[in-house]
């Protein structure tokens, strides 16, 4: 089938990617040249394993394509995915200005039937407000149809989510678009949940806001745990194999980052209230994992008891492994709270480093973990990248001044770090 896709970030990439890897005619459509010029070289803008190999097997096969302009591309296409940035307001509100806009330039270049499906994530009734701003601007000739399509992709595994998704919902208000969908999903053999608009856009928002909360839980665990000498991942074991309960996202640890499960419950949260109900529960999600990040803050601070002076070396700095990506990171408020204080600080991430420089000027970047951690007073790690543990304690302790190691995310086992002659740290352990 032919697809355009518009925004062609995180989701637009992987999603075009993907469905041209599947057998489909993708196109996606970004306003940035300077990308778009970066795309067709076959580079990519961002760090996702798998992509680059996909995308240019795409453009070798001539299956994906790229453009700066969206009129051409929707008259081709059956099907229109809405991939555009929803980023917070001030208000917490998510700013959906974008989706607007690409609402108009769609409908303005709509020529045959066309399923305009929304893989951003919205609030709930933004599909109602796409189609009447598409009924506005469209050929009144023009039969259409707006679709909700959620993507439930998790940076560092994109790929591998959208290959072998739990399942795809599509949220649709005719049986024509849910055909044309029907149709398009076929080749992934995954369970196709089919609901109402409204229902689809309550599905993506209520599932990150419960994995959200499912994390704070298990950060106020860790905590208990902490207080009463019990072990966090002991416990989290124990949770999680009951099948009601299930082991994902019962990592205890800083807390959550990112460009979307903080995002995303405070819009969630938003639009509950502005429809008339007060979700008291994902409000305290946030709070509880706003103190997670303090907390470790002042373990750091109890660690090295002075701060003014001492060098830190800091491991990892995305948001999460497997990423480059620096949005709303924990290594930000820790590294930003650190130099405040008066520390000096030396990171290391496998891969974020470039983006890192550019918000963190003041700190200095290694060429490896070992060289961060050379004559520190502590070692924090921030970000569970697969290669810190294969870290050699003994070596590291060897190069610190201090044999200190604060862990944000029970990375390492305690007693073979005690042994190696850490003083160790962690959370709920
Ligand atoms: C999240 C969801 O998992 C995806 O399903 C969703 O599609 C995506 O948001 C989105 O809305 O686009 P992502 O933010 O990429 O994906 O990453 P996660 O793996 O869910 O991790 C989010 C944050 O929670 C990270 O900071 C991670 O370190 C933290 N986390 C995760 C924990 O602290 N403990 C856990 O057990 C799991």
């Amino acid at each position: 089938m032919k697809v355009t896709i518009v925004g062609a970030g995180y989701v637009g990439l992987v999603t075009g990617a993907v469905l041209a890897h599947k057998g489909h005619q993708a196109t996606c459509v970004d306003n940035d040249q300077a990308k778009l010029e970066t795309l067709k070289r076959g580079e990519l803008p961002i760090f996702e394993p798998g992509l680059p190999e996909l995308v240019a097997q795409g453009i070798e096969s001539g299956a994906l394509r790229f453009s700066g302009e969206i009129t051409g591309p929707v008259q081709q296409s059956e099907l229109v995915f809405i991939c555009v940035g929803t980023p917070p307001l001030a208000s917490g509100k998510a700013d959906l200005s974008y989706i607007e806009q690409v609402a108009r330039e769609t409908a303005r270049a709509l020529r045959d039937y066309t399923v305009i499906v929304e893989k951003s994530t919205v609030p709930v009734r933004t599909g109602l407000k796409v189609k009447r701003t598409i009924e506005r601007e469209a050929n009144p000739e023009v039969i259409f149809d707006v679709a909700s399509n959620p993507e439930f992709l998790r940076e560092g595994s994109a790929v591998e989510d959208m290959l072998n998704p739990d399942r795809i919902v599509i949220g649709v208000d005719s049986d024509r678009a849910r055909e044309v969908l029907e149709e398009l999903y076929q080749p992934f053999g995954a369970p196709l949940i089919v609901t109402d608009i409204n229902s689809a856009e309550i599905i993506k928002h209520a599932s990150n806001s419960f994995l959200a909360l499912k994390i704070s839980y298990i950060n106020s665990v860790a905590n208990i745990c902490e207080l009463a000498g019990a072990n966090v991942e002991q416990v989290a074991r124990g949770m999680g194999l009951d099948k009601r309960i299930g082991p994902g996202s019962l990592h205890a640890g800083i807390g959550y980052g990112g460009s979307c499960f903080p995002k995303d419950v405070d819009a969630f949260y938003d639009i509950s209230k502005e429809l008339g109900y007060e979700f008291t529960l994902i409000k305290m999600a946030q709070q509880i994992n706003a103190d997670q990040r303090r907390r470790f803050i002042q373990k750091i601070e109890r660690a090295l008891w002075v701060v003014k002076g001492k060098q830190v070396a800091i491991l990892g700095l995305s948001f999460k492994p497997d990423t480059d990506d620096m949005r709303d990171a924990p290594s930000l408020d820790i590294i930003g709270w650190l130099l405040e204080n008066g520390a000096t600080v030396r990171a290391y991430d496998p891969e974020s480093m470039d983006k890192a420089r550019e918000m963190l000027p003041e700190v200095e970047y290694a060429g490896d973990a070992y060289q961060a951690a050379a004559g520190a007073d502590a070692l924090v790690l921030v970000t569970e990248w697969a290669e810190f543990e294969q870290l050699d304690p003994h070596k590291l302790v060897e190069t610190m001044r201090q044999p200190i190691l604060i862990d944000g995310r029970n990375l390492f086992e305690p007693d073979a770090m005690r042994d190696a002659g850490f003083e160790y740290v962690s959370v709920g352990r």
